[in-house]
């Protein structure tokens, strides 16, 4: 997938690692960018500030008739969605005693935007013999995220669905990849933090201490490469890959691993 010519959706456009994406695939030679958000007026400014190749939209993602919407103003504006990034997302919620409307908040935007999306492009991609998925999810959605159960069973679901559309649709020119970040400097890593909680501070600091933080930039900058590999997974953290070979290689000492952080980091109960 070379995003060069191509017409791209993003959503969660307005802010961190999709507004980097948009603008990276702008000055990549883009053919149109459309850039969604529940945010209206953070989407318009990004795109305002690519230029003519774009295109700024109000779309809540956990609303099926926007999340069409938004494909069909993308098609109307530029030609048929070549490449669909599933990128907003939300951190939200703790524990098992998150009230309701977070859990679903979390899985509303989280995976269930995803499922919207799909109903919309697969058919018309299959039709046309092509189309790509790109699927934000985490490094939490592989591993695990200390701190908050909604992110991390959200984000696992998405690479369930992610690995699902590949599996389901793979070999009539569905292609799909799976971006997984540990720490990126964006509003949401700091939203644990910013929470006033502090399993949701302990959430932000693990994440932080994991590894490097990146900036939105540097993290495009490798989902572009990783998108001309067509790789599955794209891990900004190299790191993730051998945790993840960890967790399926012995189980049960991983989770002794995570148990010993969780109990290091404090936080829980
Ligand atoms: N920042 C990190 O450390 C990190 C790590 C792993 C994964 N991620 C994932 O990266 C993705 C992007 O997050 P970010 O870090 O850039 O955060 P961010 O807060 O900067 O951006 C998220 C964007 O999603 C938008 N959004 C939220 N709910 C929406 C909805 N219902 N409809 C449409 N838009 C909505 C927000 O308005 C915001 O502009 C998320 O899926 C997040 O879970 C982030």
């Amino acid at each position: 997938m070379d995003p060069s010519g191509a017409v791209i959706v993003v959503t969660g456009g307005a802010s961190g690692i999709g507004r980097a994406l948009a603008e990276r695939f702008a000055a990549d030679g883009a053919a149109g960018v459309v850039v969604c958000d529940v945010d209206e007026a953070g989407a318009q400014a990004v795109a305002a500030e690519i230029g003519e190749r774009a295109l700024g939209l109000a779309c809540d993602v956990t609303d099926q008739a926007q999340v069409a919407a938004s494909i069909d103003r993308a098609e109307s504006a530029f030609g048929p969605v070549d490449l669909y990034c599933a990128n907003a997302g939300v951190g939200a919620g703790t524990d098992e005693h998150t009230p309701d409307e977070l859990w679903e908040l979390s899985l509303q935007v989280n995976t269930m935007a995803h499922v919207y999306a799909a109903r919309e492009l697969v058919p018309r991609w299959l039709e046309r013999g092509s189309g790509y998925f790109l699927t934000t999810a985490s490094a939490a959605g592989l591993l695990t995220q200390i701190g908050s159960a909604p992110y991390a069973v959200s984000k696992h679901a998405a690479v369930a669905f992610a690995e699902w559309l590949s599996v389901t649709y793979g070999e009539r020119g569905v292609r799909v990849s799976c971006l997984c970040p540990m720490a990126v400097d964006t509003p949401l890593l700091h939203a644990g933090e910013n929470s006033g909680d502090p399993m949701g501070a302990t959430a932000t600091a693990v994440v932080k201490a994991a590894g490097q933080v990146l900036t939105p930039e540097e993290c495009a900058e490798i989902v572009v490469a990783g998108l001309r590999e067509e790789h599955f997974l794209i891990l900004p953290h190299p790191e993730v890959l051998e945790f993840y070979r960890r967790k399926g290689s012995d189980y049960d000492r991983w989770l002794a691993g995570m148990r010993r952080l969780q109990t290091m980091v404090g936080g829980a109960g």
